[in-house]
């Protein structure tokens, strides 16, 4: 990299911190394998001096780059020139204040709010990740993108492919690991779609192998612009808050790429005094798919400055490979043991004073079917956040009047099948998908009422339940 741009990569270790320029296309430090960022220079680039320079944009909405909510906070990531930019208008998505959720979740009013991220275009928060690896990838010059993923990411890759026409999208799914209404998207949008005999940690370790043999450009989360996109969900949050911080954010814990960007982005918006204090963040892991629960609260694995203790990592993954242990949960979003984004998470808890809880698959269904009630609706992985928040309140680490933003990442429509066998009356349906997994009563179902086809009875099926 040249020693005057102004934007650059740098890697994560500060023991390390070799840097390199914007055009190459890196998922790991060559010379010590760690993860890299995308930093700026702020002295040089002038970020915004307040929120109302980004507010202005808003007005100027019918250019497609202001329009956008990813990037209309494009001077808090301009890694790319403007005209490279690729879009197809993600972000507009809501925070809404939900006080019925936040009465089982047990806060006050006006203090539980939904982030809904299933309003993106491909239905899930990985369209603002995905725009900015895609407007990278552009700027590379890249013909061929590819993923592994539980689903959304594939989604997303490939709804991005079709609709810009810029490269050929590739998707490693793990095989029966995905859910129906993600695995219809990339098989609808046209990409090539390889389903691996294995789950979503194997994926993950081939995509990376062939990506490098074939030169693939890789748009998981180990790719640092992918997190710049990211980052963005938390502006809106912000900005929907009129750039006042929460106390809390509260999001599911997959391969920890989430949490990353928003732990970047609050010590990004500190360091340019955009803000004066980070909220906390909490990570919700599934308790079947529980690695960084278990590292940071029963390990103590921490940031440390830089200096993570790596043979708590390597214990950890021995005891998996020794016990053969495999990821399992009905949130098959966040269903992986491995998740790349370990160490950039553990300075995002660092960041943000956070915690880690695991929630069991009954817990976070009947999350879910909170959320459903509540007007929203969400997908299994991302009712952990409210599941989560629930337990945090609990034991008073959140406290009833806090301001909490629970972070919805997918689409209700993404798994019908997980949102069905809860309410259904079919027992058989119930133990299949969902007695299996040790989730033993649905006590938020609404089960469809089977009549006769015949009026009389009908109206009569309605008096007694309506
Ligand atoms: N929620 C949903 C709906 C997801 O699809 C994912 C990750 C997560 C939460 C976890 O987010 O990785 O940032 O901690 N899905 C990836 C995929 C792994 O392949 O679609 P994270």
């Amino acid at each position: 990299m040249a020693l005057t741009d102004p934007v650059y990569q740098r890697c994560i270790s500060p023991k390390c911190g070799a840097t390199y320029s914007v055009d190459e296309t890196l998922v790991a430090c060559p010379k010590c394998e760690n993860l890299l960022d995308v930093v700026y220079d702020w002295g040089r680039i002038r970020p915004p001096k307040s929120f109302q320079d980004i507010e202005a944009r808003w007005a100027r909405r019918t250019d497609p780059l202001c329009f956008s909510g990813v990037w209309r906070f494009y001077p808090l990531f301009p890694f790319a020139p403007e005209a490279g930019v690729v879009t197809v208008g993600e972000g507009q998505t809501l925070l809404q204040k939900a006080d019925r959720v936040g009465q089982f979740v047990g806060t006050k009013s006006n203090c539980l709010h939904l982030q809904y991220e299933g309003m993106n275009p491909s239905g899930s928060f990985k369209d603002n990740g995905m725009s900015a690896a895609f407007t990278h990838a552009r700027l590379v010059g890249a013909t061929r993108a590819a993923c592994a993923s539980t689903g959304n990411t594939s989604a997303s890759l490939a709804m991005y492919c079709a609709a810009s026409q810029l490269m050929k999208a590739v998707v490693f799914i793990g095989t029966g690991k995905i859910a129906y209404g993600k695995l219809s998207q990339a098989l609808d949008y046209g990409a090539l779609t390889v389903q691996i005999a294995g789950d979503f940690d194997d994926a993950m370790a081939r995509v990376k192998e062939v990506s490098r043999e074939l030169g693939i450009y890789l748009v998981n989360s180990v790719n640092p612009f992918r997190l710049e996109g990211q980052k963005s969900i938390m502006f809106r949050v912000l900005e929907a808050l009129r750039w006042s911080p929460p106390d809390w954010i509260v999001v599911p814990g997959g391969n920890l790429g989430n949490s990353s960007a928003f732990g970047k982005a609050f010590a990004e918006l500190k360091e340019i005094g955009l803000v004066d204090r980070v909220p906390r963040l909490a990570v919700i892991n599934a308790a079947g798919a529980n690695t960084l629960y278990q590292l940071y609260e029963q390990r103590g694995l921490r940031w440390n400055g830089g200096m993570i203790d790596d043979s708590i990592i390597r214990d950890y993954e021995r005891e998996l490979d020794e016990q053969s242990r495999k990821a399992s949960t009905i949130a098959s979003a966040i269903e992986i043991n491995r998740p790349v984004n370990l160490r950039k998470c553990l300075r995002a808890l660092d960041v943000c004073d956070g915690v880690v809880r695991n929630v069991t698959d009954q817990e976070i269904l009947d999350a879910k079917a909170q959320v459903g009630a509540g007007g929203m609706g969400c997908e299994p992985a991302s009712a952990a956040s409210v599941a989560g928040a629930k337990k945090l309140r609990e034991e008073g680490v959140i406290a009833a009047g806090d301001r909490v933003v629970c972070v919805l990442t997918g689409h209700q429509l993404k798994d019908p099948t997980a949102t069905v066998a809860y309410h259904t009356t079919d027992q058989k349906m119930f133990d299949e998908v969902l007695g299996s997994r040790g989730v033993r009563r649905a006590a938020y179902a609404n089960r469809a009422v089977a009549v006769p086809n015949d009026t009389a009875d009908i109206i009569k099926a309605i008096q007694l339940y309506g």
